[in-house]
């Protein structure tokens, strides 16, 4: 399998909860005080929820009620794709307000909604594309302006992120915000190999990233399990390389157009000289090994990899790169470059003498002569090359873009050695970490000891989503709305980093994705009713809420040992589950309140009391759907031991509200019984152990022999 970066310790940090500051962490004193003010003040207040956080906002007073004479247009510079994303965003504010207004802009005349632009910007998206904007509610109207098209858009999503209702009507608060994004790369990497997701599942992931602001959709076209990009020149490489199932270069056309409606570069990856078993079933010229190859459908670290030492294979790459360049404008190609383990270059003599006459001593200075190669190639197609960390030796041409997974300290190198560089090491989403611990990776962290000039080349980071466990039904939930907090982490000012008032904006954002199309609340549901064969899954629900999806490494392993593939269903309670479901840190909160001040009577004890009821409650309904679902019946006996934890809260309620002792040994066996339940079920894990360890620990004994069980 493969052992993928794990994260830094150094990022591992925790969080503390401050409600005051929660509302407006992010922004100026000035204006945080304004809103905690407000709050309390009018049903007008201006109430936070924008995602990703502003660079500067001020809230002003009063606001603008929308109507259905709420109009839009153009007073500069328009054009058709800037007309496009302004009828979009109209129909989605109309859509969010039920208002019947026009939402086709006009040029030149006077709105309500006046939007101001110098021009269209670049005619091929850059990573150093005008993305700032600013936007101005005030009672009369609403204001944006911005250098370029792709600027509207950003403020567009800000503008429908802005939206409050008094109970009766929807009004935008008075704002001013002066917004440009911290980071210029902000991606997501899409791995469409594994399991290959249809054109509708990248254009909702497209209108997503808009949504949070993200610019680069980063598509991982060919790996070991598949080629998922049709060639004209080389035909076999999807006829026998992709079983069937690969974008047409129409369908590739029509997504990079979908993108750039929406200020999203597309930086296609073919991955090679490893991870290429799907090229060589259908060229075996290219591989340096005799075949027959075949598409991969384990997961991990493959031998087939290219010749570098043969002319043919750059011949083949001139031809398919310059194919490719002609798909993808975008001014980044990236070749991969990961995980070549070597092995079919040490078996094969030829490639041996070849390394021999070049002084090469290693495979890694091998790898580096291609990659060489490679780069000219790019560079003749107009093309500059990325790729993963390992691409990075001392003599790689300094254009070179590298992608760091291993680690922080490879990006650092890179940047050091005069190499732009992007984030991954700590964004991995099929890692299952919950959004706090991608929110506090940063691609330049405090204390890093960049100078100013190496810290410029930190272009931003990415999100990756790698396709071994996700296909069309389950990926939403894979990557939203965790990825929405990444988002954030590359577009605000690094002082935006309260982890509490993250996920109070997350959970909003997440519900306004769902509006938008994607599907990660909704589809739990869906494969809970599936799995349960039931419309009433409310048992169910109360379960789930309690549990994710098991970490990456801990569903690798049980891939390898169970043989899972490509080809195995994804329709397990695992897939079901979110990782990091809401449930997860409310429930902290809560307890964190609670423990607080948890003598006598308090809303937190009646609301924590109340859940642990209902575990209780729904073990024998949970049991019943499972009687009738081997499926479902695969998490026995979760139900019994979220039962047993309800117990141990109810206990330790009990001793804790009313100050009574507890009898010496208690907590040690409670503590006992909730590191029984740590252990994985499933490929299910409990996300409510540590606050109720937290609720056990604060309980006194008494002192004396523990009681004889
Ligand atoms: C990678 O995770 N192998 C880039």
């Amino acid at each position: 399998m493969i052992l993928r970066a794990q994260f830094p310790s150094l990022f591992l940090h925790s969080s503390r909860f401050n409600v005051v500051l929660a509302c407006m962490l992010a922004m100026a004193p000035m204006a945080a005080r304004r809103c905690v003010a407000q709050a309390n003040a009018s049903p007008y207040a201006f109430h936070n929820t924008l995602m990703p956080q502003p660079s500067s906002l001020e809230a002003g007073s009063g606001h603008f009620m929308l109507t259905a004479d709420f109009a839009a247009a153009t007073d500069k510079s328009h054009d058709e794709r800037l007309d496009e994303a302004i009828e979009r965003g109209m129909k989605r504010l109309a859509f969010e307000t039920g208002l019947q207004f026009s939402t086709q802009p006009t040029a030149g005349a006077a709105a309500q909604f006046l939007i101001s632009v110098d021009g269209p910007g670049e005619a091929v998206q850059s990573v150093d594309e005008n993305e700032s904007y600013s936007l101005t509610v005030t009672e009369q109207g609403v204001h944006l302006s911005a250098a370029t098209d792709v600027g509207v858009m950003r403020g567009l999503a800000t503008l429908e992120q802005l939206v409050q209702n008094d109970g009766e009507r929807y009004f935008l608060p008075a704002v001013s915000i002066q917004d440009t994004p911290r980071f210029r790369w902000r991606g997501l990497m899409l791995d469409c190999s594994r399991h290959f997701e249809p054109i509708s599942v990248i254009k909702r992931t497209l209108d997503g990233m808009e949504a949070v602001k993200l610019n680069v959709f980063h598509w991982h076209l060919t790996d070991d399990q598949g080629f998922r990009i049709q060639s004209k020149v080389f035909p076999l490489l999807t006829q026998l390389g992709s079983n069937g199932q690969f974008y047409t270069q129409e369908q590739a056309k029509e997504i990079v157009a979908y993108a750039r409606a929406r200020g999203i570069r597309v930086v296609p990856e073919f991955d090679m000289p490893g991870h290429t078993s799907s090229w060589m079933v259908g060229y075996p010229e290219l591989a340096s090994a005799a075949g027959p190859f075949h598409i991969q459908t384990g997961f991990g670290v493959f031998d087939p990899v290219m010749d570098p030492t043969r002319e043919s294979t750059y011949r083949f790459l001139d031809k398919f790169v310059g194919e490719m360049a002609a798909i993808f404008p975008d001014q980044y190609m990236h070749i991969g470059g990961d995980e070549n383990n070597g092995v079919e270059w040490k078996q094969n003599a030829q490639i041996q003498a070849f390394m021999r006459a070049h002084d090469m001593t290693t495979t890694a200075e091998l790898q580096a002569y291609f990659n060489q190669k490679l780069e000219k190639i790019l560079e003749k197609h107009g093309k500059r090359m990325i790729g993963w960390d390992e691409v990075l030796t001392p003599n790689l041409p300094a254009s070179v873009t590298i992608q760091s997974w291993r680690g922080y300290e490879a990006l650092a190198q890179a940047a050091r050695q005069g190499h732009d560089g992007i984030l991954s090491s700590g964004y991995y989403l099929d890692h299952m970490m919950p959004a706090s611990t991608y929110y506090q990776v940063d691609p330049i962290p405090a204390g890093s000891t960049l100078d100013a000039t190496e810290r410029g080349r930190i272009l931003g980071g990415e999100a990756c989503m790698w396709g071994e466990y996700v296909d069309a039904e389950v990926v939403d939930s894979r990557i939203w709305p965790r990825a929405a907090a990444i988002a954030e982490r590359l577009w605000s000012p690094q002082s935006v980093d309260n982890v509490d008032d993250m996920y109070r904006r997350l959970r909003v954002e997440s519900l306004r994705l769902e509006a938008l199309g994607m599907t990660q609340i909704s589809q739990e549901d869906a494969s809970l009713r599936t799995l349960a064969g039931r419309q009433e899954i409310a048992p169910l629900q109360v379960l789930a809420a309690t549990l994710e999806p098991v970490d990456f490494g801990v569903r690798g392993a049980y891939s390898e040992a169970h043989h899972v593939t490509t080809q195995s269903p994804l329709d397990h309670v695992i897939d079901a589950l979110r990782p990091d479901p809401p449930f997860r840190h409310r429930f902290s909160m809560l307890v964190e309140a609670y423990l607080k001040s948890p003598r006598g009577r308090s809303p937190q004890e009646a609301k924590l009391r109340a859940l642990f009821e209902q575990w209780i409650a729904v073990e024998p309904r949970v049991e019943e759907l499972m009687a009738h679902s081997p499926l479902l019946a695969e998490a026995n006996p979760r139900p019994a031991q979220l039962a047993e934890l309800g117990g141990i809260g109810m206990e330790a309620l009990t001793y804790l509200s009313t100050g009574q002792a507890a009898p010496a040994g208690w907590r040690a066996s409670q503590l006992a019984a909730i590191d029984a339940a740590e252990a994985p079920v499933a490929l299910t894990r409990f996300d409510v152990l540590d606050p109720l360890r937290s609720m056990v620990n604060a309980v006194e004994e008494s002192p004396g022999a523990p009681p004889v069980q």
